[in-house]
This record gives C-alpha cells, structure tokens and sequence, in this order.
C-alpha cells in the first residue's frame, strides 16, 4: 500500500521525569550511559551480547552457535537444550526459593491461594503426568481455557514441561472462537474448568468446551479443574476431573530436555480482519527475552509482589504473569476477576492487602479509572507501590499524569513498555533506574532490538517525522512463524518493507531518539491532505478534564477526502451538552492546530473494544460512515455497545 504523504505529527509534550535517585540506586541498571554501554554492545555485538545474557537461564546442554538467521528465519542457541517449566520452577528448588512465594491468587468471589515454588512445581508434575497418560507427548497441542486461577498457570508449565506446545484460548471467548482454535492448531487434549467468577456471574466454560468439542474431531480427551462446582456434563470418556485425575498418577516428572527452537506455544491473534494467527513461539529465545526484560524493565527483585492484571490469554499473561516472573524466581499474584467487583476499588483493595510492589496494567483500565473517580484509589494504602508499568495501547500523557500521581504518588517510575503478541517480550521501553521518562512515549529501545522509523519507501526518516516502526535485527524472543502458514508470516511481516519486520504500528522518533506511538498503520487519519495518527488526537481530547476516552475515526468526505470523527466517553458526572462539544472541538485545534479540530463529536457510554482492551477504531468507522458494522467482531468485549452507539449515529 503506498500513500502520498507520510504519517505526521503532530503533538508535543515537554514534560521529563528523571528517575529519582533512591530508585537508580538500588535499581539493576543504575543510570542511562549504563543504558548506553550495554545497548550498543547489543547492537555493535549481538552474538557476544546474547551469549552472556543468555547465562540468566538454565541450559542442559549449551549452544554450537547464537544465531542462524536467514532472512526473515532466525534460529537461537543452536543446538542448546532447555526447558521453560524448569527453568521457572526446578531451578529454583535447591535454594531458599523453594519455600517462597510463586503464585499469590486471589479469586473474584474473595478467596485465596498461595503457592511456594514447591508446591507449585508438584502440581506441575502432577498435571504433567495426566497429560502424559492421556498419550500427550513431546510435539502434541494442548488448548488450555480456563479462568484466572493458579491452575491455569499449572496447565502451561505442565505443557512446557513435556514439551507440548501449548495454545491458551482466552476464557472470555465463545464456543466459536475456541473450536476454530482447536482445529487450527489439531489439539487432542483440552484443559478447562466447570467455569469462573466474573463481575459476580459464573463465566459458562465448560457448556463452550462442549460446544467447541461437538465440531473438532481431533480433540480426544478434557481435562476439568473444578472451580464454581456448578452443575456441568461429563462426557464418558472424554472429559475427566482434576481432582479425581491427579490422584492415578506420581508426583514425579522430569522436564524434558528440548532443543532450544522447540516450540513452547502458539498464540492466536486477530487482526483486524481474517483468520486469528497462530503466532508461534520457541522455547530457548523466548525465555532469554522474557526473563531478561522481567529483570531489568519491572527491576524485579527477590522481595518483590508483582502484581500483572492481564489474563493469561494474552501474551502479556505468558510472558509476564508466568514465564518472566517465575524464571526469575519472583512472586507474581494473579487476580481471578473484574476490576470493578464489587466497587472499582477491587485493584487498590488487593494492593494495599499483599503490600504489591510493581503493578502492571493497561491503558483502558487507567482510563477507566479516572472515569470512575479519584476516590476510589484514595481509600487505600498504596504505599507499597514502587513501580507502574503500561501496555497494549500508547498511554495518553494526561493518563499516564493520572497513573503517576494518584496510584504512583508521584513516587514510581512507569514503564510504557511497547511490544507485541509476535515480539515475545519488551522491544521499546523505560529502564526505571536509568530512562528519564517522556508521558506517553516508550521511550528507548530495550537491548538488541534495532528499531527504526521510515518511510513508505523503507527510509529512515529524520528526527521528528512520522512513519512507519521496523525492527531490522533478529531477536531472541521473536515469532518464528505463523502455524501452519509461513507465507502469511512472510507477507505479513517482512515483505512490505524488504529486509525488516514492520510492526504494523506508526511511530515517530524524538531528537532525543525516544519513540511515539501514534497509532496503527491501519487506522492512520488523513485529513484535508494530512496523515494524523489516532493517539495524537485522542491524548488531545484526554487531555480535556471532562474526558475519559476518545477515539479519533475518518469518515469519507467529498471536501477533505476525510472529516474527523471523535467518539468520546466522558467521566462520570459531566453532561453530554452541544456546548462541551464546541469546547472540545476548540480545545483540539488549540492543542495541536486547526487541521485536527474534529468535524463531527459523538458522545457515548462506551467504546467498543476488543476483549484485551484496544479500541476497535474500524468498528466506529463503519458507524460513522453511516454504514453496516462489518467484519469479525467475535473478539469484541460487549456488542451491546455498538448497538447504543449505532442508534445514536447522526444526531447532527
Ligand atoms: C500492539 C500489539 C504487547 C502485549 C499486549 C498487546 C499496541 C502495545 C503499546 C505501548 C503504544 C502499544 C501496538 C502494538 N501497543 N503496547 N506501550 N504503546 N502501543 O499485544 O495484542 O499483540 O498488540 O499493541 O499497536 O502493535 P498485541
């Protein structure tokens, strides 16, 4: 796809916040030429640079050679052999880590869990011995659907255990959604659960497995962790309890040593449009890249509570609530349920009882919170925090101002940490201890990763200007493949650009080198002439105090090719009146200049998002072009939003 113009930018924010001295004190990577030294060895030596790094994991065998790359394949560590389950449980067993904390759990309904890594490791084992029995071996699929519960993290370091590749299915999709999965990635076993707690209701997961189950002749055996105790059918034969399962086999099971390229999971991503893709991942890169950034990016500590609100049905629940954390010996304390149960204070609530040290969340909920109230976070003790991370969406700097003063008491770095579902780990991010934080930017490249700005014709562009964000390095923890499609792989991601991954995302970079964010590619404004990225616009209208969300859309329009449609969500309290749309429009073209005063301002109750929180910007285009919703909203949160929004389209 080639356009006239490159995208431009047009939002600025001077704010700085060095990081406070205390904090780069006792921090692992203490300062920015620290920062420096090491990046550029990174850059100037990969294949030294990994191999030292590469020492924080646990290797039965050691490599021939770092790195094979054969543009766009790369392989790492070749011909070392490892293991994820044991690198994030048995590994640690021989110290006093055995008897420390690796799961704090704590469900909706107001019931907890703890696990030390032994008795984690023993559920490992057990599970691992079920699947074992069930003729899984090292090669097979396994789906995992299930809620937030400390046996969904057993599931995945049970699968790494034996080798079999796992593919977790977010509990919050449907029958549908799960079967294609099933299918797509040929699994014979499914772990799941009776069901789970959310927003006070039993979330109905096994009704949809057997749903799914009726259209995937592969699928051989169920495995059910009991967890609502409702009432739910068994199949004779196929579907198996827990509870009674774990109680036929030992508690002793051996990791398997695997090549360092075996795969560890595939995860489905949809895009926009098409078939979800089944991004793979490897076992030796992977865990280098997520324990590594766990270390230095959340500058995780032994005594740390670290605290990740993402499901374990997205990536940033793989590589951030299981393999990171525990690979790195650290506690990390997973929550069943809504944050907003029973009041919008449940997140305050349970940092303030487990003293959580690092929280790492998303956007959509920071904004969510605002909208609910400063009140809420006030009622807590949130002294404990020390660290906020941000993920899946850029931050709005009036958001991430939010974030900082009233969860961070003005005391704790965050970091905006940019990455993705095909990257594995970290690409962009502050170093707490070291990165003098820009609101709304993730600032610097992590080590190792290349990225750069350019444009339509694959030049880098200068300081300042808008374009297209590629990474021009192999790294250890990116995708290999699409499962069962490396063509689509191909084409996705390495041919638009010849001889780099293009990251889908528009970026521009700073004269101090740190990297914006300004939306999608596919979403990209073009107004009057301009290309204006979504976020610019949107942080614009954040930045109003009666705004809590916005989404920034074109609709087709004779005159400027495109008018600018902004769908806005106010906070609680403030009245949708045709004065604070006159008053928004104004203050847009104020913020960033006349071109981006909105045409058209729509208010709305809420927006629609996909199921990890993202607004689903080509959603609202269709609505504001008048036209039908099209295209697969199966990984949309609540429909009923585009319903409300739909009926009251055209109001002007
Ligand atoms: C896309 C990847 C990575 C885990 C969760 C999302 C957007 C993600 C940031 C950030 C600006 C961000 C990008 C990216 N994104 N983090 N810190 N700042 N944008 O994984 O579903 O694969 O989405 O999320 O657009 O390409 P994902």
């Amino acid at each position: 796809m080639t356009t006239p113009h490159n995208i431009e930018s047009v939002l600025k924010e001077n704010r700085v916040f060095p990081p406070s001295e205390a904090f780069s004190q006792q921090a692992h990577i203490k300062s920015l030429d620290e920062y420096k030294a090491l990046y550029k060895k990174s850059i100037d030596e990969p294949e030294v640079f990994w191999a030292e790094q590469a020492e924080a994991v646990h290797w039965f065998k050691k490599w021939d050679k770092v790195l094979d790359w054969n543009l766009p394949d790369a392989k790492w560590f070749i011909n070392a052999t490892t293991n994820a389950s044991y690198n994030c449980l048995d590994r640690h067993l021989t110290g006093p880590r055995r008897n420390k904390a690796a799961l704090i759990w704590e469900g909706e309904p107001g019931d907890s869990a703890t696990l030390t890594y032994q008795q984690l490791h023993r559920e490992v084992c057990i599970m691992a011995n079920v699947l074992k029995k069930y003729g899984i071996t090292k090669g097979d699929r396994v789906i995992i659907y299930m809620p937030m519960i400390p046996e969904a993290a057993v599931a995945m370091l049970a699968c790494a255990r034996i080798g079999a590749p796992h593919s977790v299915v977010f509990g919050g999709f449907g029958a549908e959604a799960l079967k294609e999965r099933i299918n797509d990635s040929g699994a014979k076993v499914m772990i799941t659960a009776d069901g789970g707690f959310r927003r006070g209701k039993i979330v109905q997961l096994k009704p949809n497995a057997d749903t799914a189950a009726e259209g995937t002749p592969a699928l051989e055996k169920v495995l059910v962790v009991q967890r609502t105790k409702q009432d739910v059918s068994m199949k004779e034969g196929r579907d198996f309890w827990w509870h009674d399962e774990r109680k036929t086999v030992s508690d002793k099971c051996e990791a398997e040593q695997l090549d360092s390229e075996h795969p560890l999971y595939i995860l489905y991503t949809s895009g926009s449009t098409g078939k979800p893709k089944g991004i793979q991942h490897t076992t030796g890169g992977y865990l280098v890249g997520t324990t590594l950034t766990t270390k230095y990016v959340f500058d995780l500590k032994d005594e740390d509570i670290y605290f990740c609100t993402a499901d374990i049905g997205w990536v940033t629940g793989h590589s951030y609530v299981v393999y990171g954390v525990l690979s790195n010996g650290g506690t990390s304390l997973m929550y069943e349920g809504a944050p907003d149960t029973p009041n919008p204070d449940r997140w305050w609530d349970i940092i303030a009882k487990y003293k959580v040290n690092i929280l790492y969340t998303a956007p959509t909920a920071v904004r969510a919170f605002i909208k609910w109230g400063d009140d809420w976070p006030k009622k807590h003790d949130l002294s404990s925090l020390r660290l906020l991370g941000s993920v899946g969406e850029p931050i709005n700097p009036e958001a991430w101002m939010w974030y900082y003063n009233v969860i961070g008491g003005g005391r704790c770095p965050i970091v905006d940490t940019w990455w993705q579902t095909e990257t594995g780990a970290h690409m962009i991010t502050p170093l707490p201890g070291a990165t003098p934080l820009k609101p709304g930017s993730g600032s610097l490249p992590f080590f190792g990763v290349d990225a750069a700005i350019v444009d339509d014709d694959g030049k880098e562009v200068p300081a300042n200007a808008g374009g297209k964000l590629v990474i021009r390095k192999p790294w250890p923890s990116m995708l290999r493949t699409i499962y069962k499609d490396h063509d689509r792989f191909v084409n996705t991601y390495w041919s638009e650009v010849p001889g780099v991954y293009l990251a889908g995302d528009g970026a521009r970079r700073d004269e101090d080198g740190y990297f914006w964010i300004v939306g999608r590619i596919d979403d990209v404004l073009n107004v009057a002439g301009h290309r204006l990225g979504t976020s610019e616009v949107e942080s614009a209208l954040v930045s109003h105090p009666a705004v809590a969300e916005a989404a920034a859309v074109g609709r087709p329009d004779e005159l400027k090719g495109q008018a600018l449609v902004v769908f806005i969500t106010l906070k609680v309290g403030v009245p949708p009146t045709d004065a604070l749309k006159k008053e928004l429009r104004d203050h847009v073209a104020r913020e960033i200049g006349p071109i981006a005063r909105p045409d058209d301002i729509r208010f709305a109750e809420g927006l629609p998002k996909t199921r990890s929180g993202k607004i689903m910007r080509r959603i609202l285009k269709d609505i504001a072009a008048g036209a039908q919703v099209k295209g697969d909203v199966t990984t949309m949160e609540d429909l009923n939003v585009v319903a409300k929004l739909s009926a009251s389209s055209g109001d002007e």
